[in-house]
């Protein structure tokens, strides 16, 4: 999704603008541009399609020693991936230059409103009609740029991030949010500031971050205290946050990619997700969630449960649904937070609608969480990112904690989202009595091996890139799980298809012969999860359904399994588990198989096409 950068101050703008650039290229770009003004008031621009790297190209050549910048990474929503598309965009006079997230919804009877006053324009971009219109203001009222930038808001309805600067003012720059995020850093060197998307770009210069809400605007000078108002409330008091990031976390750390990366950092950083909140004394186990701590009556007394969420982390709480109802005895429904926004749904006062995003920052779940409480329900935040919009519009909530998750396929978010699901249901189904204490200790006690056990099945990484030749011929594939492994098999799916772009689907196995069971030839993989459980010899007969369709094979089992190995073409062991915790590792080797079956068709794993890290559209 597109992302923002800007610097104003004593050093040199262009540089800090391209770094930042490269630390928001995870989120998912086609294009990027900046522009930076002149001590002498002349506004540069720059523009490229494609890599960062081609912008950087392009403004390697620039002697100009600019203090005043903005920059973007561009992904396409209005009008195609071209440098004519990419921002900044130019008023009709040049004087201001704007980058834009977000859509402008009503950009349309803007634009010919100010087609009748005699703008033209190049681009087919909603945010060029944006700086347009402030231009417009400007001149007729002949207003400032920030009181230009707050009227032209106010007549827009969609969604924003902005900044905007004016060649006439080199030491100003007005930024704004709505349903977008913003973050302005204060730095150490004469008064200046920096802003983003997210932390990330901010994080090398300054830890004193502030978070924009919707709808307020900021105006941002050289040397001077910053100034922030909301578009209906006026002036804002706001809070300046020290938000600690790890930089090491935004590195590759040795590996060729950041989902290989990823998918390796689970066994530390699911430790890191359960320090301090699966406490040992006395030799007995117990959860500890803050969150639970504060809000128990609530939450112990909640009639019923809704998840929303959206891709990975909706399976998450398809399996976040398992565990609340075996372990709280609480209906719980899960959601896509794309239809619940729109659906004429029926929410109690007394329901608790947790919402999981590793970004937090999805639009979609963010709507869904405005609905929520908007009809009296307490919403319950599984967040990734510290600080990001939903974990700030949640009542209350619990931090994943797995560290930055940067390559496009999410891995280690929903690892640690599970984790958290299961350890939230633990923590409420031992304040309800709905979990016997032998089973919340053993539980608790086997959820500390989970990452020991993803380590061992880690070790298997060059059997499993061996296997995963077999896949970058196939253009179809089936995954099949049942129980608490269906989701996987949903999972499983989708992490093949976003970025090998070999079309997989997801089915409880026993479902096949209802309709995919057409589609089983020699051809076709079939990948089981068939592990020792409950429903094993279910599964069998589901593989026997396969083989006398001639299909082929593969599954994940139970160590020390011998009737699936014999059914298959190839098995990839995992530890034993208990049931309910099985989808932590069962879903490892689906992520490493996906893994090098794009890096065999030699394909962009970290930054698949079309997909962008944090949906911020909807
Ligand atoms: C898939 C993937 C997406 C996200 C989805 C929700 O690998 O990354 O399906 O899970 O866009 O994103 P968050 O969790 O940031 O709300």
């Amino acid at each position: 999704m597109c992302g923002i950068v800007g610097y104003i101050g004593p050093r040199p703008v262009l540089p800090i603008l391209i770094g930042g650039l490269k630390k928001l290229e995870y989120r998912g770009y086609d294009s990027s541009g900046c522009a930076a003004v002149t001590p002498d008031n002349t506004m540069l621009v720059f523009k490229a399609k494609g890599k960062v790297s081609n912008l950087e190209e392009k403004t390697k050549e620039c002697q100009q020693p600019c203090t005043l910048g903005i920059a973007h990474t561009r992904w396409a929503t209005h009008g195609i991936p071209s440098e004519t598309n990419a921002h900044p965009h130019l008023s009709q006079s040049g004087n201001l230059a704007i980058v834009h997230n977000g859509i402008i919804e009503n950009y349309a009877t803007l634009r010919d409103q100010l087609r009748k006053r005699g703008y033209t324009f190049k681009s087919e971009t909603d945010t060029e009609v944006l700086v347009q219109l402030i231009e417009y203001i400007m001149n007729i009222r002949h207003s400032d740029l920030a009181t230009s930038v707050r009227s032209a808001l106010r007549l827009c309805i969609g969604a924003y991030a902005i900044a905007v600067v004016d060649r006439r003012v080199p030491t100003q720059m007005v930024a704004a949010r709505k349903s977008s995020p913003l973050a302005i850093g204060i730095g150490k060197e004469n008064g200046e500031f920096f802003i983003a998307s997210d932390a990330s770009p901010i994080a090398e210069y300054t830890n004193r971050i502030v978070y924009l809400n919707d709808e307020d605007v900021a105006l941002i000078e050289q040397g001077k205290e910053l100034q922030i108002e909301n578009l209906h409330s006026g002036s804002v008091d706001y809070e300046i946050k020290e938000v600690d990031l790890d930089l090491t976390m935004l590195d590759k750390g040795g590996f060729p990619h950041f989902m290989l990366k990823e998918i390796f950092d689970q066994p530390t950083v699911l430790k890191d997700c359960m320090r301090g909140r699966i406490i040992e004394r006395d030799g007995s186990l117990r959860v500890v969630l803050s969150a639970v701590e504060q809000h128990k009556q609530r939450l112990v007394s909640a009639r019923r449960f809704t998840i929303v969420s959206c891709g990975t982390s909706w399976h998450a709480g398809l399996i976040g649904k398992q565990l609340i109802e075996h372990f709280c005895r609480i209906h719980t429904e899960v959601a896509y937070a794309s239809e619940y926004r729109y659906n004429d749904v029926v929410v109690d006062p007394d329901e608790v609608v947790i919402a999981i995003s590793q970004s937090g920052e999805t639009a979609d779940t963010l709507a869904a969480i405005e609905i929520a409480k908007k009809h009296g329900a307490m919403v319950f935040g599984i967040v990734n990112s510290v600080g990001s919009s939903i974990a700030r519009q949640t009542d209350t909530g619990t931090y994943v904690h797995i560290g930055p998750e940067i390559g496009v396929a999410s891995t280690k978010a929903f690892t640690g989202q599970v984790t958290v699901l299961a350890m939230l249901a633990l923590a409420l189904g031992h304040e309800r009595g709905t979990v016997d204490h032998e089973e919340y200790e053993e539980v608790l006690r086997e959820l500390t091996r989970i990452p020991d056990k993803i380590d061992h099945i880690l070790r298997q990484n060059d059997r499993i890139r061996d296997m995963a030749r077999i896949f970058t011929y196939a253009h179809n594939c089936l995954y099949l799980g049942r129980g608490w492994n269906y989701p996987v098999a949903l999972e499983g799916a989708l992490k093949l298809k976003e970025i090998s772009y070999i079309h997989a689907e997801g089915y409880p196995a026993a479902e096949m012969k209802h309709g995919p069971i057409a589609l089983i030839d020699q051809d076709m993989p079939v990948i089981f999860i068939a592990t020792h459980h409950r429903l094993y010899q279910k599964i069998i007969s589901n593989m026997q359904e396969v083989l006398s369709r001639k299909g082929r094979i593969f599954a994940i089992v139970t160590e020390g399994d011998e009737q699936v190995r014999n059914m298959c073409a190839e098995v990839i062991e995992v530890p034993d588990t208990l049931a309910c915790l099985e989808p932590l590792l069962t879903v490892i080797p689906l992520q490493l198989l996906s893994y090098h079956v794009a890096v065999a068709k030699q394909l962009n794993v970290d930054q698949p096409r079309n997909l962008a890290k944090s949906v911020t559209v909807e």
